[in-house]
């Protein structure tokens, strides 16, 4: 079982190190890993953030470990150069359209929400984000009209089958928690919204057991903050998942504790490919400083041991040793304490 590997710009080699520590002290039989350049680091060593022999690289592995991408220094590059492009175009060039994002509390965080104690810890929440589709992969361009103004434009779409495979993967992981559904959208005023929705529906008939629910975005942003219990599993588009799965985040008390699975068709058998990264970027303000906290990265790996490589009872080894770092008081910055990153892995390891 081969896993590639990508650390990436910023704090992705830092936390990085940390999962691949912790995969070491697993001691699987039969898993090597391979590295290679990603982001802002390959554009420098091979003038392209996604060279050629990462993306093979990728391809033929089982799964793939990533860190961040995201350099200020390269934000001014062509738009196909930039960092952020390469995991864009992993996601396209691997079908990887299901983002899975899960949110819980962990014990001995709650004072740590951004959420008054005894509303963060009703949260355990699945945020099921599609990732081929949207805003970001239609047509875009900023150009001159003809009386001179510059206008950007960004074609918001998704087609049918597009909603339909996503709606199929979020009713499944929904019949596999508490059977409830929201889908979030904006029906109220966007056809595409509109679309995803009787979509949406549709599928509902195939799973009779689930309850589902549509909310706007604009109100789920709010309710997130109000009554974040209230939600299991949320199915929503490319650009609102990105945007929730951030405020989520503080929910539980910190950006540096969401993990995430990107998955393809047949994402729930043995040998899938799939990416798995922290939901959070390069950190550049950060960066170097030991300052991140490598429990969202070393959460993305236990999530690649259950989803990819069937490992199921290895991933919850690592999760329950997170779990149980955080109620021991292991806590980066991030979260009001005073462990870095280095220290934070090894705290993790010490608890497999
Ligand atoms: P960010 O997620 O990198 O950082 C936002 C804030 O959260 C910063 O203050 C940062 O210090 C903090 N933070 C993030 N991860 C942390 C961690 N593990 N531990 C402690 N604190 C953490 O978002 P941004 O600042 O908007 O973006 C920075 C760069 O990252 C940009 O270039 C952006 O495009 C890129 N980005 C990449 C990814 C990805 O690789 N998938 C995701 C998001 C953003
Ligand atoms: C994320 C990031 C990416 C996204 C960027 C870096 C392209 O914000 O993974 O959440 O918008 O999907
Ligand atoms: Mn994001």
């Amino acid at each position: 079982m081969k896993i590639a590997c990508l650390a990436g710009d910023g704090i992705g080699p830092e936390i990085m190190a940390e999962a691949k520590k912790v995969l070491a002290a697993l001691d699987i039989a039969g898993i090597e890993t391979a590295d290679a350049d990603v982001g802002g680091v390959a554009y420098r060593n091979h003038g392209h953030p996604l060279p050629p022999e990462t993306l093979e690289l990728c391809k033929a592995a089982d799964a793939v470990l990533f860190g961040a991408v995201g350099d200020p220094a390269c934000d001014n590059l062509e738009r196909h150069l930039r960092p952020e492009q390469a995991i864009l175009g992993l996601r396209q060039a691997l079908t990887l359209f299901a983002n899975l994002r899960p949110a819980t509390m962990f014990a001995g965080l709650e004072d740590m929400s951004a959420l008054r104690p005894e509303v963060a810890r009703q949260i355990d929440l699945l945020i099921v984000r599609e990732l081929n589709g949207d805003v970001y992969f239609g047509e875009k361009a900023i150009r001159t009209l003809p009386d001179g103004r510059r206008q950007g434009f960004d074609l918001m779409s998704y087609a049918e089958d597009e909603v339909r495979r996503i709606a199929h993967v979020a009713f499944r992981a929904a019949q596999g928690r508490g059977k409830r559904l929201c889908s979030v959208d904006k029906a109220n005023v966007l056809e595409t919204s509109q679309l995803w929705r009787d979509v949406v529906i549709e599928v509902s008939a195939e799973y009779p057991d689930v309850e589902l629910s549509h909310m706007y975005v604009d109100n789920a942003a709010m309710q997130l903050v109000r009554n974040p219990g209230q939600f299991d599993v949320v199915v929503t588009g490319n650009l609102f998942g990105d945007i929730l799965s951030d405020q989520a985040s503080m929910c539980v008390g910190s950006i540096g504790l969401l993990a995430s699975a990107s998955l393809g068709e047949t994402q729930t058998a043995f040998g899938t490919k799939g990416l798995y990264e922290p939901i959070h970027g390069s950190a550049p303000d950060i960066a170097g400083q030991g300052k991140a906290n490598p429990m969202a990265m070393i959460l993305s790996l236990a999530m690649l041991l259950r989803h990819s490589l069937g490992l199921d009872a290895q991933a919850a080894r690592v999760e329950a040793a997170v779990a149980k770092a955080l109620a021991d008081g292991v806590k980066g910055a991030d979260l009001g304490g005073s462990a870095n990153c280095a220290e934070i892995g090894d705290a993790v390891v010490a608890r497999l």
